[in-house]
This record gives structure tokens, sequence and C-alpha cells, in this order.
């Protein structure tokens, strides 16, 4: 079976007016469909970048990015933008919930803009997530574990085959980041969702199946 997620020597140089900042500098390594897999290194190393990356978000300097056998950056933007919505969710570590709308209601817009998505599974992802008692609540009127859970499950209900997520217990205590990990661990098993997360954490490292740590712009294991 092809990996689900394949690189070939890719490469970033952000341009800052005239100084040129490497950011990724030869990365090659495939992912599998099914697997969760965390991504290591020091801060700067090129993570975000990566996930940017493997996400259709930012496009590289060259090499080659193939997601589910697509060549990602020979499609044009707007069908890039469709492949992603289709294919890939995001968690970040700032939650990024839509302040006005109600838990279930970010998640239902998540449904609503990810066109042909099924309506049934709002439910199973949130009892999975644990967070049925708290679908009225505004974000503001939740914890961070709880923002994070809604943020998952938004992230997750249409089905994506990728669900990269960039230190996703970046800002929450111990407790939480065991709880929120303990879901994506769950989110893996009972859907079989493909996981690439970033971390600083060796905790949270070492829920994943296989650990990829970077330095520098590099893979240096994987
Ligand atoms: N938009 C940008 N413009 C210019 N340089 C950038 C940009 N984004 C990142 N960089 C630079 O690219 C390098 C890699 O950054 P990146 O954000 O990928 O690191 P990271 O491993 O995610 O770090 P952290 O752990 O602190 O989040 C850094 O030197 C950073 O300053
Ligand atoms: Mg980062």
């Amino acid at each position: 079976m092809e990996p689900i997620i394949a690189t070939e020597d890719l490469k970033k140089v952000y341009r800052v007016g005239k100084v040129e900042v490497p950011a990724l500098r030869g990365v090659t390594l495939s992912i599998e469909e099914g697997e969760f897999v965390a991504v290591v290194g020091p801060s700067g190393c090129g993570k975000s970048t990566l996930l940017h990356v493997l996400g259709g978000l930012t496009r590289p300097t060259s090499g080659k990015v193939l997601v589910d056998g697509n060549d990602l950056f020979a499609l044009s933007d707007g069908e890039r933008t469709r492949f992603r919505r289709h294919k890939i969710g995001f968690v970040f570590q700032r939650f990024n919930l839509l302040p006005t709308l109600t838990a279930a209601d970010n998640i239902r817009l998540a449904q609503h803009i990810g066109n042909g998505c099924n309506p049934h599974r709002f439910e199973a992802v949130t009892t999975l997530l644990g967070i049925t008692d708290r679908l009225g609540q505004r974000p503001n009127e939740m914890s961070g574990g709880e923002l994070q859970r809604v943020a998952i499950a938004r992230a997750v209900v249409c089905e994506p085959k990728i669900l990269l997520a960039d230190e996703p217990t970046g800002n929450l205590d111990s407790e939480n980041s065991r709880i929120v990990l303990d879901m994506m661990r769950a989110v893996n098993r009972e859907f079989r969702q493909t996981i690439m997360m970033i971390t600083h954490n060796p905790e949270a490292a070492a829920v994943a199946d296989r650990i990829i740590e970077m330095r520098d712009g590099r893979v240096i294991s994987k």
C-alpha cells in the first residue's frame, strides 16, 4: 500500500526582505495510513513549516508532497483548497474556535463547509471526545482542555484522512494535556485517523506510534 503522506527532498526558504531563512533543508519522509506520528525538535527547527507544507498551506521552495497519491503543489490553488478541506483536518495550540458560536455550532459549521460531510458523524465524534454536555457553551465558557476537545471534534467531524496538530497541548496544564492526548489516541484508534502531531512534550510524543526527530531543517531520525 502506498503511504498516505510522502515527501521528497522538501526544501523551504523564507525570504524576509533580502534575508533568506532556510526552514527545511531537504526532508524526505513517509507516513502510512492509520499511523500516529509525533514530530519533535528544538524551537525553530522547522516543525511548523513542515506541517504547513504537508497541509498545503505553505508552498515549498522545492521538492514534492504526495498526499493520498496526489501531488499537492501540482494542483491549482482552488483545487488544493478543495482537496485540503476534504482530506486534512488541522488542530492548533490556540484552538481557533469562533468565539460567538457555541461548541456545537463551531462543529456544525465545519460540517457545513465540508461539502458532502456525513451529518450523523456529529454524535459519534462528540461522544468519543466527551463533550456532549458542553455543546451549548461558547468558547469563553469552556476550559482549555474542553476547547481543544471541541477543536479536535471540529477537525475530524468530516472524516478527513489526515489530522495535523501543531502543539495541541501547548496551552494546557498536565491534567488537560493527558486528557487531550488520550482523545487523540482514541480518535486514531476508533476512526483509524492518521495523525501527525508536533510537540515539545516528551509525554505527548510517547503517546505516538513513531517519533520523527528534526534538527535545523532536517529529519535526523524517523
Ligand atoms: N513566515 C515566516 N517568515 C520568515 N521566516 C519564518 C516564517 N515562519 C518561520 N520562519 C523561520 O523558519 C524557521 C523554522 O520555523 P518553524 O516555525 O517551522 O519552527 P518550529 O520548529 O515550529 O519552532 P517552534 O518549536 O518554536 O514552534 C525559523 O528560523 C523561523 O524563524
Ligand atoms: Mg512551531
